[in-house]
């Protein structure tokens, strides 16, 4: 990962991963001998206060996000006053827009002079881009520029200090449920923390785990997590698409927990010790035992019996995260194919099935350039927690901004001062 221009005090970069299996909160800071990014500590606690990006028990929400940002504190020897925060939603949508303004002439001793594009013009063409009509339940959550055009001149990706006479800009909103995010705002802020911003986790994810020539050329990052699985498509640098599916790694559990009759937890430890994505390629002489139940009879399942209810989950999941990149329409454009990241991505020979059922190379996303001691950031369950630590450094970033007055900006309150702060 490249490095980072150092800030002038040493500063710390808190970020809170909430899943619906777990929270994840992460510490960093900047070397400053070498600008990389340093995870001083990490903290988890299991979810069980959110459900695919809503909130179910509110007070749990609170506490496991507590817990996990003390484990964090303590790790780091830091204390925690601000995070950001992550958000996936089955509400969440993205969607592709654009602007264009004629460049306002410049004078100088009332002779025209070339018309010089400026921030200020910039910024008009994202506001105009962003001027889309919502409902009054949904807000923009990003404002992502895609890529600028001067007169005739196309793909460019910093207009400022260029020359013409009409500037568009195309960028990708991602809109959420003002409530939805509003509440978890809230729940950080019960703790006293400030929310410094919300980011969809499969953003976040990809911000960790994606190359340059990835993002240049084509990708698309899956978050498979427990309850939810994010898709972030990339190509030419900007994000064409963002969409959320309402299904997780979670439902594979459910299943053997259904089939076996066992209880979830259980149901967790066998998927991750004995379940495999192509049942072809585990045992049908392997056997373990089934925990029993008081007065019940001991049982034995095969591997391979277990993996063939794994395998028809997973691939179902899979057709449909292949029919929202079809539906994206940018399919024949991933020249790199799927990242998969998340703790779904785990599972033993998902790469293989995946690059079957999607029919595109597959890669496992993990956190990548973090120096990190306890190598937890090797492990794509972490990759959104990691993400949301090198948020602030993204340089696509510098032109996201939260548009008009919202409730979510009111709650949230967010200043993000990209430039002045790193640069
Ligand atoms: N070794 C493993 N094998 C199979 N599955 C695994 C493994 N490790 C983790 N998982 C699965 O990953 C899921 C958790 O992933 P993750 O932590 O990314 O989800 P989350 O962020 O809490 O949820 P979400 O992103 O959906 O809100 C669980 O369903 C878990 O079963
Ligand atoms: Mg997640």
């Amino acid at each position: 990962m490249k490095n980072f221009t150092i800030p002038k005090e040493k500063n710390i970069y808190v970020g809170i991963d909430i899943g619906s299996s777990k929270i994840c909160c992460s510490i960093s800071t900047i070397d400053p001998i070498n600008g990389t990014l340093q995870l001083l500590g990490i903290g988890t606690s299991p979810s069980t206060g959110i459900k695919i990006g809503s909130i179910t028990h509110r007070e749990n929400l609170i506490s496991e996000m507590e817990t996990a940002m003390r484990e964090a504190e303590t790790m780091a020897d830091a204390k925690v006053s601000s995070a950001i925060l992550s958000i996936s939603s089955e509400q969440i949508r993205g969607i592709n827009t654009q602007g264009a303004i004629a460049v306002q002439k410049n004078q100088m001793n009332n002779v025209p002079i070339q018309h010089e594009i400026t921030q200020s013009d910039v910024q008009r063409v994202v506001d105009l881009a962003k001027g889309i009509s919502l409902p009054i339940d949904r807000d923009i959550l990003h404002v992502l520029p895609q890529e600028f055009m001067i007169d005739t001149m196309d793909k460019i990706k910093d207009p400022v200090g260029m020359s013409g006479h009409r500037l568009e800009g195309h960028v990708h909103l991602i809109t959420l449920g003002t409530t939805a995010a509003t509440n978890i705002a809230n729940c950080a802020q019960e703790l006293g923390i400030t929310v410094d911003g919300l980011v969809f986790q499969g953003l976040a994810s990809g911000t960790a785990v994606l190359d340059q020539d990835e993002k240049d050329h084509g990708v698309a990052l899956v978050d498979f997590g427990a309850g939810t699985t994010d898709l972030a498509i990339y190509h030419d640098d900007g994000i064409r698409h963002a969409s959320v599916l309402g299904i997780g790694s979670g439902m594979i559990t459910n299943d053997i927990g259904v089939m076996l009759q066992v209880g979830m937890e259980e149901a967790e430890k066998i998927k991750q010790t004995y379940g495999s994505a192509k049942a072809s390629m585990s045992s049908p002489e392997l056997e373990f035992d089934l925990p029993v139940k008081n007065g019940g009879i001991a049982r034995r399942i095969s591997e391979h019996e277990l993996s063939r209810y794994v395998e028809a989950r997973t691939e179902e999941i899979l057709r449909l995260i292949k029919r929202e990149i079809i539906r994206s329409g940018l399919r024949d454009n991933l020249t790199y194919g799927v990242v998969l990241t998340g703790g779904g991505a785990n599972l033993k020979n998902i790469t293989g099935l995946a690059e079957e059922v999607i029919g595109l190379p597959v890669r496992i996303g993990k956190p990548k350039g973090v120096q990190d001691s306890v190598g937890i950031a090797s492990n794509p369950q972490y990759s959104a927690a990691v993400g949301l630590g090198i948020w602030r450094f993204r340089p696509e970033e510098l032109h996201i901004d939260y548009g008009v007055e919202s409730p979510v900006q009111e709650t949230i309150k967010k200043v993000f001062k990209w430039f002045g702060d790193f640069f």
